[in-house]
């Protein structure tokens, strides 16, 4: 049996399934070409019949995004298979996704079909699909609660019908890692034709477990592991593929399996997925998490700095976090900053430079040290950010425990400075009720959250924020940084209202 691990990426459909989650297609095709970076085998680009910016985003980035298989999800009707071939079929490596769930529970309350009618639809779906395209996945939802005999005759049909990857999904996160492993031995021996196939999982983590069942479906014969980044997804979410690549990696004396993944690409693809989905990361996330290679204790700092390998068992530059010794801060010119850029793996145009350059200034005029971290931070949330209607010129605040809330804004628009004041029931409500009046537009806002990008007094704040007009559901995601967090608040509602303008404006979101 072969040592390889397929990668299959599913950050775009499965983790856009998280609540609050919704990316446009230029969001999704940035993702799309950073996980061809990364190095994943498969991106699962989205759910083509859902929805026609799913599609569109699907067949986007089947056309640009080169060098990996994208797939499209479908279930086994005729009407999803099509939609799902329509939209991957310019990809380099084109994939339809098929599934349909096996266990009693869907058979019985979702789906009312007899175990039969399933058979014969997943025939029929399988079927379809390779009439399009030779590389056919197709999944048993909810198989881990299914049984295992009928299991295995679903799959036996499956792959006696054209599919080439067989998938068990553990879709509510039910199963244990030893429980999974016999599971899985189970299929391989009892499905004729499974060794024609390449076998996967897909581990959702209602319990935690998900990586630990992916990782034990490996050394029980599953050679695909599908999964997201940052763990995002349905509920709890799924195996998260930085812990899984990262496991693989470092446990390879346990394993001896290999993946494609390019670990130096990690940190990047996580942290631009956190931002573009608006879903932060929990300090102490393993492999990404800002507390991940941190170490606190006296006797761990001192066992480091003598040998590192005393309390890391992995090295931070393998998963892309760098450890620069060169600080910039405000008498840094030009030419080190771009240097910098340049390390850190941006190619940005002169204009956005020039623009990066003013702010990396301000920012060094208010912190004495200016990070990797910050400078990620100005060029992902400030320079490459929505066509700006509005621009935060000024803010001012007077708030505190004996006084009405209050703030002056003012925003630009074109060359016009406009400036409003309110009250609010806080600073920040004052801050956007204020900037309602600018605009004209009469919003409110959904969530608000800030997390400090970098460490210290003068730490970076990063606020993500969402808002809705009033009497509409529809979201808006907006972020900002600074090192005040009112103004870091500021900035992302301006962030969001822009997008809200710019999608009334073109009729579809910012690409
Ligand atoms: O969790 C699940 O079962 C799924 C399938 C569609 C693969 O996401
Ligand atoms: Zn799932």
């Amino acid at each position: 049996m072969s040592n390889r691990v397929y990668i299959f990426d599913t950050t775009l459909r499965d983790g856009e399934q998280s609540p609050g989650v919704s990316l446009n297609a230029g969001e999704k095709l940035e993702i799309a070409r950073q996980l061809a970076r990364l190095g994943v085998d498969i991106i699962e680009a989205g759910f083509p019949i859902t929805s026609q910016g799913d599609f569109n985003a699907v067949s986007t980035i089947a056309r640009e995004v080169r060098g990996v298989t994208v797939a499209g999800l479908a279930r086994t009707n005729p009407a999803d298979i099509d939609r799902a071939w329509e939209a991957v079929k310019h990809a380099e490596q084109p994939r339809i996704h098929t599934f349909i769930a096996t266990s009693d529970i869907h058979l019985q309350h979702k789906l009312r079909m007899s175990r039969e009618q399933v058979i014969e639809t997943a025939v029929a779906g399988v079927k379809r699909a390779r009439g399009y395209t030779s590389d056919v996945e197709f999944s048993a939802e909810d198989a881990s609660r299914s049984d295992l005999e009928f299991l295995c005759r679903v799959v036996e049909n499956a792959i006696e019908a054209g599919a080439t990857t067989i998938n068990i999904p553990d879709t509510v996160g039910y199963t244990t890692p030893d429980e999974f492993a016999d599971f899985i031995r189970g299929i391989m021996n009892g499905t004729k034709g499974i060794e024609k196939v390449v076998l996967s999982v897909h581990c959702h983590d209602d319990l935690g477990l998900a990586v630990a069942n992916s990782l034990a479906a490996v050394l029980a014969g599953a050679r695909q592991i599908e999964g997201a980044i940052n763990g995002i997804g349905e509920r709890a979410g799924n195996a998260s593929i930085e812990e899984v690549v990262m496991s693989l990696y470092t446990r390879r004396d346990r394993y001896g399996l290999e993946t494609g993944v390019n670990t130096e690409e990690i940190y990047r693809t996580s942290k631009l997925v956190s931002k573009l989905t608006g879903m932060s990361i929990q300090p102490n996330k393993a492999v990404v998490g800002k507390n991940a290679f941190a170490h606190e204790a006296g006797i761990h700092q001192d066992g480091v700095l003598k040998e590192r390998t005393t309390y890391e068992i992995m090295n931070p530059a393998m998963v892309g976090i760098s450890h620069s010794n060169l600080v910039l801060g405000k008498h840094s010119g030009r030419h080190a900053f771009r240097s910098r850029l340049v390390e850190l793996g941006f190619s940005l145009s002169d204009e956005e430079l020039n623009k990066a350059f003013i702010r990396f200034k301000e920012m060094a005029d208010r912190k004495k040290e200016i990070s990797d971290h910050d400078i990620e931070a100005i060029v992902e949330n400030e320079i490459r950010k929505v066509p700006a209607t509005y621009e935060l010129a000024y803010l001012h605040i007077s708030s505190g425990t004996t006084i009405v809330p209050t703030a002056t804004v003012g925003l630009t628009q074109g060359e016009e400075l406009v400036e409003e004041a309110a009250c609010g029931n806080g600073p920040v409500d004052a801050i956007c009720k204020a900037a309602d009046k600018i605009t004209g537009y009469h919003c409110r806002l959904a969530s608000w959250e800030i997390s400090a990008i970098t460490a210290g007094k003068d730490a970076l704040g990063e606020v993500t924020l969402r808002i809705a007009e009033n009497n509409t559901d529809k979201l808006y995601m907006g972020r900002g940084i600074s090192t005040d967090i009112l103004e870091a608040s500021a900035r992302a509602y301006v962030n969001a209202v822009n997008k809200m303008i710019y999608e009334k404006k073109n009729g579809k979101p910012v690409e």
